[in-house]
């Protein structure tokens, strides 16, 4: 039975991974911040990306051999211009989106077999070459210090044969997207799965969305 654990996956996009892997009879281990969550069949762990010794001790109650990691955890904030930036919320968009899945990369990376795959949710307001419209600085900034910190990840893993992927949902109805965003969790995910089954370690460090297109870093 393949496995995967979903960092991240209270709600949204998270979740619905967790329901998806489930359904298609993975193993599931799945880490939430709070207490109780109910997430079907999964595994359920609790950890926080800010918080490297929760993720540690997350990851030891992991089995060695694990095939996929799912870095989803994120947050956003609409901070308008430069002027109007708060610092203490750049400050924690930075830890939460782009040190955060890398701490937990680092603590479950060695429960990740040799020729599994890391799968992190960033955007395409993360690509500096797609950045038409400006503003949002902080969750741009993290998004993109994110794909700097997984391309060179997938450097560092091919020696494991380890792809590594920064995938795009598109714009997804949930908490963060919200009601009148363009795309159903399910279906995003959906075309996530996809592309996630067609990762290798020949076709590592790539920016991807959910149908598969690749994007400008
Ligand atoms: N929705 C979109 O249109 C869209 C577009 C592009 C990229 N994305 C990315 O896709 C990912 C999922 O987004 P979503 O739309 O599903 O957002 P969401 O509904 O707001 O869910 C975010 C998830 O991240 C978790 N999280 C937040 N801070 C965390 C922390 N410090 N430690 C651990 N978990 C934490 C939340 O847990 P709690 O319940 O504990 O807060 C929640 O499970 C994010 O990385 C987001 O940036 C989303």
């Amino acid at each position: 039975m393949p496995s995967v654990v979903v960092v991240g996956a209270s709600r949204g996009i998270g979740r619905e991974f967790v329901r998806q892997y489930g359904d298609a009879g993975w193993q599931v281990f799945a880490t939430v911040r709070g207490a109780g969550d109910d997430l079907g069949g999964a595994t359920v762990l609790s950890a926080d990306v800010t918080d490297e010794a929760s993720l540690v001790a997350a990851a030891a109650a992991v089995p060695e051999g694990i095939d996929l990691i799912i870095l989803n955890a994120g947050i956003n904030v609409h901070d308008g211009g430069l002027t109007t930036v708060d610092a203490t919320k750049w400050t924690e968009l930075m830890t939460v989106n782009a040190l955060g899945p890398l701490l937990a990369a680092r603590a479950f990376l060695p429960r990740l077999k040799d020729g599994g795959a890391i799968a992190a949710l960033s955007s395409t307001l993360g690509s500096i070459g797609a950045n038409s419209g400006g503003g949002l600085y902080s969750y741009r900034m993290s998004k993109a210090a994110l794909n700097a910190g997984l391309k060179t990840l997938a450097i560092e893993l091919k020696r494991r044969h380890i792809a590594v992927a920064a995938l795009h949902p598109g714009w997804v109805k949930t908490e963060m997207g919200g009601a009148g965003a363009e795309v159903d969790v399910g279906e995003s995910v959906t075309g996530l799965r996809a592309v996630i089954a067609g990762l290798a370690p020949e076709r590592s460090g790539v920016f991807l969305d959910y149908r598969g297109n690749a994007l400008p870093w």
